[in-house]
């Protein structure tokens, strides 16, 4: 194997590790400060391969437990820093991943910009924010973080000093004393109040100004102006698939959140255009309407008297504030001084917006009109109306069925609805659809579980009333695996007025689409059938024709967990390509949402070239993609990295929408066979070891942290939903977690080599490397998570499995398949070593790599303390400290 290329350290990770090291040295006195010093440097040495540098554990073996707790912060902290640096080192713009980039490789195809603008015209593209729990940081370490961020681009503009008189180094310095004098665990658990409150600060920070802003560039480069296509979804209030803590109460809090900020947001913006609006009717012509708009304010001001503009938003001020206080209960922070009447919705407030706007427009030659702060304010409230981001509902299908079944059962329908075949299922599903005669009763009493999923429906029916039609619109089905898994939806949502039956020859109707969620292999392999007989159904294939939509959702992490990872890439695939006829047939455009997190074995890995790697034909200008956990901070924590993500999953969506296929007929029929096959292989691979191995559980329970990871205060929810430690059972997130903190990521890669050694056409693989971009980008972050991956480490952890021999021969396969995977994946590349050809992420990685090891050493010593029954707080701290520190420094591991 050919060596690595010698590493240069960045300017900025050494000039924050400095800093940062005084910080140690200040607070954590010269002895930490060089025990830390050592370490790090031996470290660097043994992978830099320098010889006999095998000193870590010397190092390591010398620190007391306190001494222990402090190192792994700092290392923390190195890599949290260490993450900054690179985000500032190139907010990483992928080739062509930007709107004008996109445009033009469209037009070089012969698309027209009128194509193109027609297809926005349908467009829905929608980053949909969740709470799952992979961020390990607390928002206030971020918050620090960020400001660092913000101090060092202040030292780039060339100055010394901050507006305040401050030397910038002090104040960085300063910045990362706080960090580390500030609690990295949560002690408290996390509330879904608190979930929604981080989320809100993404809104007001980011998505707020940014996204008027992109859409105000893209009006410029397409010479046009789209529709608001580009949205923000939130799971965060309304996802109660195993969160018990997610009730009507959560749902209301956060809508009445979102609406606050939305609202406060426009109030502000209002505020600043009323200062900036300064004409004078002495001056400027100012059109009629303008003028009727002012007069009808009733601003009183003596001085304002020949300022129309001003006083017509000072009145649209008053009713902005008069609608904040009717929708959220609350006053705004800066009342208006006149009372006036709220503004029915969105589209009211737009209209007196346009008002001034075309005012603006009407003289010079439009000088004025040119976007500015108004037409920035105007697509804001296109694209945020009341309620800011579209908050999905989410609930789990077994949920669903006790609950019609309740209902059933209570209101004398029908004695054992779970006792009924699905054929049975659907016959009665759809009587009771038929007729608006909701089964519910005021007067049972049900279980508190329907009890509570019939509040959450009322709620929304409530919030639809309050803050307009786009606050939800979907209702998403976990483990949706059948047509009665939909309509019991349908029913639930009936109880709340949001399914009207049609009476009278009137069609039916569905406020809130039923979305389901397939999420194993076999549910995704059933998904076409699924939806054909769904559409099938007159009411419902009524229905969906006439929204001209209908969402499907498919689940990586959870296929990636059941089959394995290039099974799971390929279902996925696959049943997305199978959907598109489905969709063809009942008349309607496809939605796919595509539930993926941040590591591979999640989904995870370049959005960009995810979205283009979609089958042809099943990205039609609509799709909608989770966004969580650690990747919410990752891909919107500042401006410029919010636009430069939120711009390329819209120009990957125009191309993948708009792009030829780029295979020949011959070459998708033989790739696919082939896919088929290495899909085959690999699965089988997978489900020997995982779910066909005697004592594999025990291996995975005991070799990796996975027990301890339940107890990190990361989310709200539990970590588990039912008592079970069977595999199946388990959810997604702590299986790859645990997996990625022991160094195997095995959900990454897993069965992958044992595909490629048994494919015998080496020279099809290569050319299906070359040439077709789901399987490049298969490859590609295969062999992202290789390179993260350190067999080396994960054996240090075999120690911590009780039965040693059945560890030793389940480790051996592990590694065999290790070997193979990396060997067949350089063969196919044509690399002589990992990330040979990807430069940028090869640097990042092997400049973090060193840091990982102390923290994986350390790790394993505190598991064996821990599990050894030693009850020293600081153990157990230590443990979820290093967990903390090492999801860190891989940066997408949960
Ligand atoms: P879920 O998410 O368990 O909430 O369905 C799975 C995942 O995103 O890993």
């Amino acid at each position: 194997m050919a060596s690595a290329p010698p590493i240069t350290q960045n300017p900025d990770i050494r000039f924050l590790g400095r800093l940062l090291g005084d910080v140690i040295r200040a607070y954590g006195g010269e002895n930490l400060y060089r025990q830390t010093e050592y370490i790090r440097s031996a470290s660097v040495d043994r992978a830099r391969g320098v010889a006999g540098a095998d000193l870590v554990d010397t190092g390591l073996d010398a620190l007391n437990l306190d001494d222990t707790l402090a190192f792994v912060r700092g290392f923390m902290l190195f890599s949290m820093l260490a993450n900054l640096a690179e985000d500032r080192q190139g907010i990483a713009v992928e080739p062509g991943a930007d709107m004008a980039s996109a445009i033009a490789a469209l037009e070089g195809h012969g698309v027209s910009k009128d194509a193109i603008l027609a297809l926005l015209d349908k467009a829905l593209i929608v980053p949909v924010l969740t709470a799952h729990p992979t961020e390990v940081r607390r928002k206030s370490m971020i918050d620090h973080k960020n400001r660092i961020a913000d101090l060092m681009l202040l030292m780039d503009s060339g100055k010394s000093e901050t507006d305040n008189g401050e030397v910038i180094e002090e104040a960085i310095a300063r910045q990362i004393a706080l960090l580390w004098q500030t609690r990295p665990l949560r002690r408290e658990r996390l509330y879904v109040q608190d979930e929604i409150e981080n989320v809100l600060a993404y809104f007001r920070d980011t998505f707020l100004p940014v996204l008027p802003a992109l859409y105000a560039r893209w009006e410029r480069v397409l010479g046009a102006r789209p529709q608001s296509f580009l949205r923000v979804g939130s799971w965060i209030g309304g996802d109660r698939d195993g969160n018990p803590y997610v009730q009507a109460d959560q749902l209301r809090f956060a809508l009445s959140r979102a609406c606050e900020a939305a609202l406060s947001y426009y109030l502000d913006e209002l505020h600043s255009l009323g200062a900036e609006l300064s004409l004078s009717t002495e001056l400027a012509h100012v059109p009629d309407a303008v003028l009727e708009l002012a007069e009808r304010s009733g601003d009183p001001s003596a001085s304002r008297r020949d300022e129309p503009y001003r006083r017509a938003i000072t009145g649209v001020y008053a009713r902005l504030c008069a609608t904040h206080e009717a929708l959220t209960g609350k006053a705004p922070s800066r009342p208006s001084t006149l009372s006036a009447d709220p503004y029915d919705d969105p589209a009211a407030l737009r209209r007196d917006l346009v008002v001034i706007a075309q005012g603006l427009a009407s003289d010079a030659e439009g000088v004025l009109a040119t976007g500015g702060a108004l037409g920035r304010l105007i697509r804001a409230v296109e694209t945020f109306g009341f309620h800011l981001a579209t908050l999905d509902m989410r609930q789990n299908s077994d949920v669903h069925e006790r609950v019609v079944a309740e209902l059933l059962k209570q209101a004398g329908v029908e004695a054992d609805y779970a006792a009924l075949d699905e054929f049975a299922r659907i016959a009665l599903l759809r009587r009771e659809l038929a007729s608006n005669r909701p089964l519910g009763s005021r007067f049972a009493a049900y279980s508190e579980e329907t009890a509570s999923e019939l509040a959450i429906v009322h709620a929304a029916a409530e919030a639809l009333k309050t803050y307009g039609p786009q606050c939800i619109t979907h209702y998403i089905i976990s483990k949706a695996e059948s047509v009665s898994d939909l309509l019991e939806v349908n029913i639930v949502l009936k109880e709340a007025g949001l399914w009207q039956a049609g009476v009278d020859g009137a069609p039916p109707q569905a406020t809130i689409m039923a979305v389901p969620l397939f999420e194993t292999i076999a549910d995704l392999e059933s998904a076409p059938s699924i939806m054909t007989a769904y559409f099938g159904l007159p009411e419902i294939g009524g229905i969906v024709t006439r929204r001209g939509h209908q969402e499907v959702m498919i689940g990586y992490s959870d296929s990636n967990k059941d089959g394995g990872y290039l099974t799971s890439t390929w279902s996925l695939h696959e049943a997305s390509k199978a959907l598109q006829p489905v969709f063809a047939q009942a008349g309607a455009a496809m939605q796919l949402f595509h539930g993926r997190g941040g590591a591979v074995g999640r989904g995870g890995g370049s959005a960009f070239a995810a979205i283009r790697a979609q089958p042809p034909g099943t990205v039609q200008g609509r799709i909608r993609v989770t966004e969580q956990g650690e990747i919410i901070a990752a891909k919107f924590g500042t401006r410029d990295v919010a636009a430069v993500n939120l711009e390329a999953m819209t120009s990957a969506t125009l191309l993948a929408s708009l792009e030829p296929e780029a295979l020949s007929e011959r070459d998708a029929a033989r790739f696919t066979a082939a896919m088929d096959t290495l899909s085959h292989g690999s699965f089988t691979a997978y489900r020997d070891l995982v779910y066909g191995t005697e004592g594999f559980k025990e291996f995975f329970r005991e070799l990796t942290p996975i027990q301890e990871i339940s107890g990190l205060k990361i989310g709200s929810r539990p970590a588990s939903r039912t008592k079970s430690t069977r595999i199946e059972d388990l959810r997604a997130i702590p299986w790859v977690f645990s997996w990625a903190q022991a160094r195997v990521m095995l959900p990454g890669w897993y069965g992958v080599g044992h595909a490629l050694h048994a494919f015998e056409d080496k020279a099809l693989l290569a050319d299906m490397a070359q040439a077709w971009p789901f399987f490049r980008s298969a490859m590609a972050n295969l062999e992202m998570v290789l390179a993260k991956s350190d067999l080396g480490i994960a054996r240090r952890y075999l120690p911590l499995v009780q039965d040693q021999a059945a560890a030793d021969v389940i480790f051996g396969r592990i590694a065999d398949g290790w070997g193979k995977t990396h060997d067949e994946l350089l063969a196919l590349t044509g690399q002589s070593r990992l990330l040979e050809y990807n430069p940028a992420l090869e640097t990042s990685i092997r400049l973090r790599l060193p840091y990982i090891e102390p923290l994986n050493l350390l790790q394993i010593e505190l598991l064996k303390r821990h599990r050894a029954g030693e009850d020293d707080a600081r153990i157990k701290e230590g443990i979820e400290l290093s967990i903390n520190a090492i999801a860190t420094a891989l940066r997408n591991s949960g």
